[in-house]
């Protein structure tokens, strides 16, 4: 395929991610109202949604860009809600928020500002850099959320473990898997390489994360054992 036309691929599946993770927080943001957050935290999970849709609206502009055609709006998505069993109510809430936001949106801060670094395509650095700004927002509410008295000192206890088993779901295709990624052959278009992103999150999870996680009162001794084995530096 045309390079042009893999890039414009790339593009419009980031366009139906990004609306997968704009339910993601719509279904947050539910749960906030029945289990409870702070106002801080609700504000920026709510506007979450709204981001989403719109870097799923940039998605799309430069996927038409790179193909020269007009815009394709990916209608509908496929939406998994994890269910976190047996965790409920509150429990489940912090598991979702951690998910979301302290692990996807801390380490999509850092891919999105590596890639930035690495594209030479001033209309790719600009949609990654629009993109990064809310991410960071998005990060900072799931801190919040750990931070805040509604993740209560027994619902931290539980925590642990659930991260460890957390990681090595999310991770897993970036670890078990050894083929290039999309896009890797184009690193001017602010596309990273499997290794390069390997890394990317590793120092992600020892600089931030796993600080974070400790700093809010969690033990993040089974997550770090994990990170050593599964992402070796
Ligand atoms: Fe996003
Ligand atoms: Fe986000």
């Amino acid at each position: 395929m045309e390079q042009r036309l893999v890039l414009a691929d790339i593009w419009q599946k980031r366009a139906g991610f990004e609306l997968q993770v704009a339910a993601g927080f719509a279904a947050i943001s539910t749960s906030m109202f029945e289990f409870g957050a702070d106002p801080y935290v609700l504000k920026i999970v709510g506007r979450a949604v709204r981001d989403e849709i719109r870097h799923a609206e940039i998605s799309t502009e430069l996927a038409a860009r790179y193909r020269g055609d007009s815009v394709i709006w990916p209608a509908r998505v496929p939406v998994h809600t994890p269910r976190f069993e047996p965790a409920q109510g509150a429990l489940r809430l912090a598991l979702y928020m951690i998910a979301m936001s302290c692990i996807n949106e801390t380490v999509a801060c850092s891919v999105l500002e590596a890639a930035i670094n690495q594209s030479e395509s001033p209309l790719v650095k600009a949609a990654l850099q629009t993109i990064l700004a809310d991410e960071i927002d998005h990060a900072r509410a799931g801190w919040a959320h750990l931070a805040s008295p509604w993740v209560t000192p027994s619902i931290k206890a539980e925590l642990p473990e659930w991260c460890r088993r957390m990681l090595a779901a999310k991770m897993r295709e970036l670890v078990e898997d050894e083929s290039p990624l999309p896009g890797e052959a184009f690193p001017s278009h602010g596309m990273l390489a499997r290794e390069n992103t390997r890394r990317i999150v590793r120092s992600t999870l020892d600089d931030v994360i796993f600080p974070g996680f400790e700093a809010a009162g969690i033990d993040a001794s089974l997550a770090r054992a994990w990170a050593i084995e599964a992402l070796p530096i």
